[in-house]
């Protein structure tokens, strides 16, 4: 344990307590949005109050909270819990390899470098409003980056590790990103990720970029280019022979940009979904105690990596916002066994786990004998994220792990919508199995039809749209605002589209079926088709490309690919494996298909649209009922492809 006691040195007065206050929040954040938030957010620092609360139109889209107030995020994450909080662990990170030593660093201690790293940012050039994009593994330094960034006002983009040398190059170029921060190496179970040289990849076609800050991790060989790449450590000391000077929290407007998160849609090049300062603070600290139902002194273990919206919003804003203890971990739930989740678990005393399904069902195919010895007592509350959790993994969770004691909360968002819209809350609202149940207070769901008529009523299936702002909402999306208003605010008028499938039971508590789109979420990534399919068509030889998700046991959803190739090739393995060696350079290799078909034809209209709803049915296996075929333009390359099904 950290603590003697669980001193109450910080009271929420947000903190819902009750299925009454629950209640009575909702009704309210109806009535009174902007009342509503207005009181949430004053019991956060600013350095002066906004103007005006609320400034909004889904038109073009506007949205603004909290307009005119002036704060730092940082000061809230940390300035603000050094009175009662400095020896209190603000990070505990766990390293990949357990036989190496856990670091703890206490407010005090992530105050000091975060100052630090903001003045090693400011010393390397780095403004207010620079983007600068960090491409590290899952240390502490990649949080210190990530709040050094906020305090001095750079833009940060964090990229996920697993991104290929060819994806950073497009987000950097997308974000005019000048500055780098990222490690020589990264650990992740049994490999070694030499991510500086992927950089060096990405580099060679971004000749704007200035500086390439490099934390020392593996200490792997890599290249350091004269003028442009510096050491971290070396910079540190600069800073320290400076005299450890203060870095004052640069004022920001509430609007002012956070953050750029880069996201796959249905079409074309992931998009840059901008995050605004005041919003997005207030809204992640508000939903992570409120869902997660965090008391002082709980350890926090969110599982994400930093790289995605997950980690951005509950292993470091949320968390940090409320003085919380987060725990960052290294490695993989696999290695060196199965059990290493538990392990971490039992070692650090662990309060909250927050993972994925995806987890769940990849330990859950290890059997019960990884679980064995470990003590997961001191958990109070599970929960899941990403995509939908289905019925047999929430039980084991629930059984195995929470020993049929532990809420599980279901906490549905995404990367766009900042933080958990819809979840039940720990201990507080109802949990039902595979529902995220319900939204939480200042959330309006709708379901609409196809037609974007809103569906009314109970027991009925639609489209999953939000009908009112709430503070931590995307803003645009980075360098292209109309994209924005085309993805999200233009299938429906006056509505943000979800791209989610959605179902509202007897009680009015949701379910989340999926995406009604073509993206896919493939171990709760989220990956677009026609991103994979402009991967796998780079490869020479590929004529042309169609992707579909298929259900699968451990993912979720698996990539299955139909690929027309040209005939020369005389190995189908070879050239599958040619393929995804393809996909890994263009994209990563998490958009790996897991299946590929070599086929002759794609079912077409005569207009020249493939018709994916039948791909998609011959790749789950359904080779009957495969719907109306006859507007095809020849039906007969149908039976070819449910011949050659892999
Ligand atoms: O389809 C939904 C699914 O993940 C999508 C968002 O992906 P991303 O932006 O990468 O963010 C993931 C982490 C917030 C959603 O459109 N999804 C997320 N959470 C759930 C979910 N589907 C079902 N149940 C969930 N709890």
């Amino acid at each position: 344990m950290y603590f003697e006691t669980k001193q109450n040195f910080m009271s929420y007065p947000f903190k819902i307590n009750s299925l009454e206050a629950y209640n009575k929040a909702r009704e309210q954040s109806v009535k009174d949005p902007e009342g509503f938030w207005a009181e949430i957010a004053s019991s956060f620092l600013w350095k002066k109050r906004w103007d005006t609360v609320l400034n909004w139109n889904f038109k073009e889209p506007k949205i603004e909270w909290f307009k005119g107030g002036k704060l730092n995020i940082t000061e809230n994450c940390i300035d603000r819990h050094l009175g009662t909080l400095s020896n209190k662990p603000a990070i505990i990170w766990e390293p990949n390899d357990p036989d190496e030593n856990h670091r703890v660093l206490t407010y005090r201690d992530l105050y000091n470098k975060v100052i630090q790293f903001s003045n090693v940012l400011k010393n390397n050039g780095v403004k207010k409003g620079d983007r600068v994009c960090l491409y590290m593994g899952m240390v502490p330094e990649l949080a210190i980056a990530t709040l050094a960034c906020a305090r001095i006002g750079a833009v940060h983009s964090v990229i996920f590790g697993g991104f290929s040398a060819q994806s950073i190059a497009d987000r950097l170029q997308d974000a005019q990103a000048e500055y780098i921060v990222t490690c020589d190496g990264a650990y992740r179970g049994n490999k070694e990720i030499s991510l500086k040289a992927v950089i060096d990849d990405a580099l060679v076609q971004c000749r704007f970029v200035k500086k390439v800050i490099v934390l020392t991790h593996t200490r792997t060989p890599i290249s350091m280019i004269k003028g442009r790449d510096v050491w971290w450590e070396d910079e540190i000391k600069k800073v320290e022979t400076m005299g450890n000077p203060d870095c004052p929290a640069e004022e920001m407007d509430a609007e002012d940009p956070l953050f750029i998160l880069y996201t796959s849609g249905s079409t074309g090049k992931p998009k840059g979904v901008v995050h605004t300062v005041g919003g997005y603070m207030v809204y992640t600290t508000y939903s992570f105690v409120n869902v997660f139902q965090y008391t002082p002194g709980d350890i926090h273990f969110c599982t994400a990596d930093i790289g995605w919206i997950t980690g951005h919003s509950y292993i470091v804003y949320g968390p940090l916002g409320a003085g919380a203890t987060t725990l960052i971990f290294e490695g993989i739930p696999t290695w060196p066994d199965a059990g290493r989740f538990w392990d971490v678990v039992d070692k650090h005393k662990v309060n909250i786990l927050y993972t994925a399904p995806t987890a769940i069902r990849s330990l859950m195919g290890f059997g019960l004998e990884p679980l064995v010895g470990k003590d997961l007592s001191s958990l109070k509350v599970l929960g899941s994220v990403g995509e939908p959790i289905n019925e047999e993994a929430w039980h084991w969770f629930d059984e195995h792990i929470g020993k049929k004691r532990c809420p599980i909360v279901d906490t549905w968002w995404q990367t766009e919508t900042g933080g958990i819209l819809i979840s039940n809350m720990a201990g507080i609202t109802p949990s039902k199995p595979s529902y995220a149940t319900l939204p939480l207070p200042g959330v309006q769901p709708v379901l609409v039809d196809e037609n974007g008529m809103v569906i009314e009523g109970n027991n009925v299936s639609g489209n999953l749209c939000i009908k009112f702002p709430w503070p931590g909402m995307l803003r645009t999306t980075y360098g292209d605002h109309d994209r924005c208003r085309t993805n999200y605010f233009a299938t429906y008028e006056n509505l943000y589209f979800t791209g989610d499938g959605c179902y509202r039971d007897a009680t009015g508590n949701y379910r989340i079926t999926g995406r009604v789109d073509d993206v896919l979420n493939v171990s709760g990534h989220r990956i677009g088709t026609a991103e994979v399919e402009n991967a796998i068509n780079m490869h020479a030889g590929v004529v042309e490309s169609a992707v579909v998700g298929y259900p699968h046991d451990i993912k979720g959803q698996g990539i299955y690919a139909y690929v027309i190739y040209d005939n020369t090739h005389d190995d189908d393995n070879l050239t599958r494996l040619d393929i995804n060696q393809t996909v890994s350079r263009i994209i990563g290799a998490i958009a790996k298909p897991d299946k590929i078909q070599f086929v002759k034809g794609l079912p077409k209209t005569r207009s020249g649209k493939i018709m994916r709803r039948i791909l998609r049915k011959i790749a789950e296996g359904e080779l009957e009922n495969l719907g109306d075929t006859s507007t095809l333009l020849d039906p007969s390359v149908v039976e070819e492809i449910k011949q050659g099904r892999v």
